[in-house]
């Protein structure tokens, strides 16, 4: 049957209608909020490409968190920026390093807050590079020692879940085995399976303090933006290494990818809407361009529908205010 029987717009008459008959939900508990711990600081620090968001002092963490809280906001995703970067990056796997301490401090206070820590050399070397790079090489296997280090030095704090973001080859079968090993046996692994050499990162990397000190590209070992099969294979490693969430990233340009993921796997999937994502909407919204927070609600469901459990987004916070 169709037309003139069948009329779609009888789906649409009325709010409640339209309500009962919604496919997609987003709810707090479907949102992950990024943090940045900066070490040396004492109060905290706006980012400018970054409105509304902060780099948090050690001091300034836990009112947040607590905030955060309050909003109903279950899982955070932590990021440190270290007071020094080095070439041998040992910060990122200090038993005092920040993300140690920050790890540490919310767990103490905030027993059930699900906490995931990003795992990666970019903001503790000095040269910013995801992976230990001398002379012009790569050095992918040795990097994966320092990963497990790092990972191992976060399990030690009561991390729930470990997100390794460097893409390097063999990262989650690293992490998983130095954790197993340590007997770290429920710890989680939430891998950046997908992530595109995107052009989306830039406000993220001002909040990283990586802008100054990274001169080259990741091309070599994020995935373009043309590959759809070979990201798709990237995911499928990870799982067999191992991981236990997937994520794509970043979030509205690669709804193709997501979908296609969460045809070709039963594993919780999350999307990182990206601080270029975020600015974007922002910045268009400050211009009276668009309206902010219904902009945000169509990208965060736009996610969701393509496959997204989780979403890992700057908006997170606004987001639970507004439907308190
Ligand atoms: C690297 C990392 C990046 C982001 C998260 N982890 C930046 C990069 O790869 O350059 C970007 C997140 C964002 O833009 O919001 N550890």
């Amino acid at each position: 049957m169709t037309f003139p029987a069948v009329r779609l717009q009888r789906y649409r008459q009325t709010p409640q209608i339209r309500k009962i008959l919604a496919e997609t939900f987003l709810d707090v508990r479907h949102l992950i909020m990024p943090l940045f711990i900066r070490e040396g600081i004492v109060d905290k620090k706006p980012i400018p490409q970054l409105p509304n968001i902060f780099q948090q002092s050690i001091q300034t963490l836990l009112p947040e968190v607590e905030r955060l809280a309050n909003l109903g906001i279950s899982t955070l995703l932590l990021f440190g920026i270290p007071l020094e970067k080095l070439p041998y990056p040992i910060g990122a796997f200090s038993k005092i390093g920040i993300i140690q301490q920050a790890i540490r401090l919310i767990k103490q206070e905030f027993p059930k807050m699900i906490v995931i820590a990003d795992c990666c050399l970019c903001e503790y070397s000095a040269d910013g590079h995801c992976g230990l790079y001398s002379n012009g090489q790569w050095m992918n296997d040795q990097t994966l020692e320092l990963l497990k280090k790092i990972a191992l030095s976060y399990a030690e704090e009561g991390v729930d879940i470990i997100a390794p973001s460097g893409m390097m080859d063999g990262m989650v079968r690293a992490i998983r085995q130095g954790l197993d090993e340590q007997g770290h046996t429920m710890v989680s692994i939430m891998s950046y399976a997908i992530k595109f050499a995107s052009n989306f990162y830039g406000p993220f990397r001002e909040a990283a303090g990586s802008v100054d000190v990274f001169k080259g590209d990741r091309r070599h070992h994020q995935v373009a933006y043309t590959q759809k099969k070979e990201s798709i294979r990237e995911a499928l490693l990870d799982i067999e290494e191992g991981a236990d969430y997937l994520m794509v990233k970043p979030g509205l340009p690669y709804l193709d990818i997501l979908s296609e993921l969460r045809s070709k796997t039963l594993l919780p999937l999350a999307a990182y809407q990206v601080s270029g994502e975020y600015a974007m909407i922002k910045a268009a919204a400050a211009a009276g361009i668009l309206d902010e927070a219904a902009a945000f609600e169509e990208t965060l469901i736009a996610l969701r529908r393509a496959g997204a459990d989780f979403i890992i987004t700057y908006y997170a916070d606004v987001y639970s205010q507004n439907i308190q």
